[in-house]
């Protein structure tokens, strides 16, 4: 914005005479002093721009154009000329042109049909010519003859050549910038924001690095509302999957799968690729999605790793990271494993659980109930959710409870997915029978979930079936798997 000045000539003159700056008693004299003592010092500054004009009307009638603005500099006399541009051009857009308009070049070079030139009395049609050095030239070719000619600059709003972006603007070819005028550098950042610094979301990076315990469908990520830039790679014959909200299937659904290519999804364009020469796939969006997806994983080998990153508002991390925990880490209980790298952002949403130390060795346990046996083992498998094979990986005690962190190695019997790391409870302090930690076990489990539904968990009942893995045991549940009733 320009500041208003003095006009008088006479009384900024005084203020170069070098008059001290003295209180003046009167309100208006002592403004007029502070006015020409500040300006004692800029006198050999830049002028001051006047405020913008108006817009004027868009250069064409249809399609695009520029309209421009214009400022003016006023100076005083030993002031420089004003910093900055005396004209703004921006962008209009207005609604497309009927099919068979004449291109706005082709009429400015159709104006000198007929019309003699050079001083020859001949006379030629024009049409544009696209080969010459500048296109915002008015370059026209003479048809039937091989020589073009160049009538000047073309009118500002010309597109610089058909198809392209830019439009010609005072001889120059220039591009909008977000902001929309022509020739500014203003570009989105990756948050959607014009000239932004990339402040107002969030880079979620992670991977996805829980093998899978068996072939089908799993959760990978949601993808929340207001995701952009939005990259998934993976290495392996296994498939990405994706899901609207509506639980229908947008790619690789229904143990099928989709071909390569461009999915409408979720008001972005999702580039599906894979590669020919090795197993490898790719999604692109640029976002941002109008609601949230679910990403997952069609197993069909153990997932090497599947890298997923995205940029999301600030306000919907918080969901996400609740959300993600719901949906992917804790169909049981979470499970902090995923590796994350993120910019400084709100702090992630702490887990329920304390992370798992080392206990102390327990205090003597009295000797556990003997529980091997074919009709134990039969009685076990058939009355669990899950049977499988397990390396425990740490053990503690909560409250009257204990809990294992395991590995899970083989899956014999799942009645819903088991994760690859899971926990395992059995009730008190000196469960039965004990887990070792670093052992393997074939371990059979009950899923509990608490009344309220908050709780989901794997349980090994007390005195239930839990016995050092080895290919023995391995036939001998194979061979108990025979025996339940369906
Ligand atoms: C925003 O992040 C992208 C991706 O890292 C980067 O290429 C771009 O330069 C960043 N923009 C700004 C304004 O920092
Ligand atoms: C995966 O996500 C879907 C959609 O929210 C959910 O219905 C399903 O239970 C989840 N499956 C697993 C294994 O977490």
């Amino acid at each position: 914005m320009g500041k208003l000045r003095p006009r008088e000539g006479t009384w900024l003159a005084s203020s170069h005479t070098g008059r001290p700056c003295m209180p003046q008693s009167s309100l208006l004299l002592l403004l007029g002093v502070l006015l020409t003592c500040g300006l004692e010092g800029s006198a050999q500054g830049p002028g001051e721009w006047t405020l913008w004009g108006s817009w004027t009307h868009c250069s064409s009638s249809c399609g695009r154009g520029v309209s421009v603005r214009s400022r003016y500099c006023i100076r005083f006399p030993g002031e420089e000329l004003c910093w900055g541009d005396s004209r703004e051009y921006r962008l209009c857009q207005l609604s497309d042109c009927p099919p068979r308009a004449v291109p706005f070049r082709d009429l400015q070079c159709a104006l000198y049909n007929g019309r003699p030139i050079l001083g020859s009395q001949k006379t030629y049609q024009w049409v544009p010519f696209y080969g010459a050095p500048n296109q915002c030239d008015l370059n026209c070719l003479a048809e039937g003859h091989t020589f073009y000619h160049s009538f000047g600059r073309v009118l500002d709003g010309t597109p610089c050549s058909p198809g392209m972006e830019g439009l010609c603007v005072a001889g120059r070819c220039l591009s909008a910038g977000c902001d929309g005028l022509l020739g500014s550098d203003a570009r989105e950042d990756h948050c959607g924001h014009c000239g932004g610094a990339n402040d107002s979301c969030l880079f979620v990076q992670r991977v996805f690095r829980d093998t899978g315990a068996f072939a089908g469908y799993w959760n990978v990520t949601v993808i929340p509302e207001g995701a952009r830039h939005l990259r998934v790679t993976h290495q392996s014959r296994n498939h990405l999957a994706l899901m609207g909200i509506d639980g229908r299937y947008v790619l690789n659904g229904n143990w099928a799968v989709s071909p390569p290519g461009t999915y409408e999804v979720a008001g972005t364009r999702m580039v599906y690729t894979r590669a020919v020469s090795r197993p490898e796939e790719t999604l692109h969006a640029a976002g941002p999605t109008s609601h949230d997806l679910h990403l997952q994983v069609f197993l069909q080998e153990p997932n090497p790793g599947i890298e997923f990153e995205f940029w999301l508002p600030r306000e919907r991390y918080g969901p996400f990271q609740v959300q993600a925990q719901a949906l992917g880490w804790s169909l049981r209980q979470p499970q902090p494993r995923e590796v994350e790298t993120l910019p400084p952002g709100p702090p992630t949403v702490p887990t329920a659980t304390p992370p798992l130390t080392p206990t102390p060795s327990p205090d003597p346990c009295d000797p556990c109930p003997d529980t091997r046996g074919r009709a134990h083992r039969l009685l076990h498998y058939c009355g669990s959710d899950f049977v499988f094979r397990a390396l425990v990986l740490g053990r503690r005690h909560q409250a009257q409870e204990t809990c294992y962190e395991v590995r899970v190695q083989l899956v014999y019997k799942n009645r819903s997915p088991l994760r690859t790391l899971e926990y395992v409870w059995a009730p008190g302090l000196c469960p039965c029978p004990p887990l070792a930690p670093h052992r393997e076990y074939l371990l059979a489990a009950r899923r509990v979930v608490s009344p309220d539904g908050t709780q989901d968990r794997l349980l090994l009942p007390h005195s239930g079936y839990a016995r050092p893995w080895s290919p023995a045991e391995d036939s001998r549940m194979r061979l108990a798997a025979r025996h339940c009733p369906v």
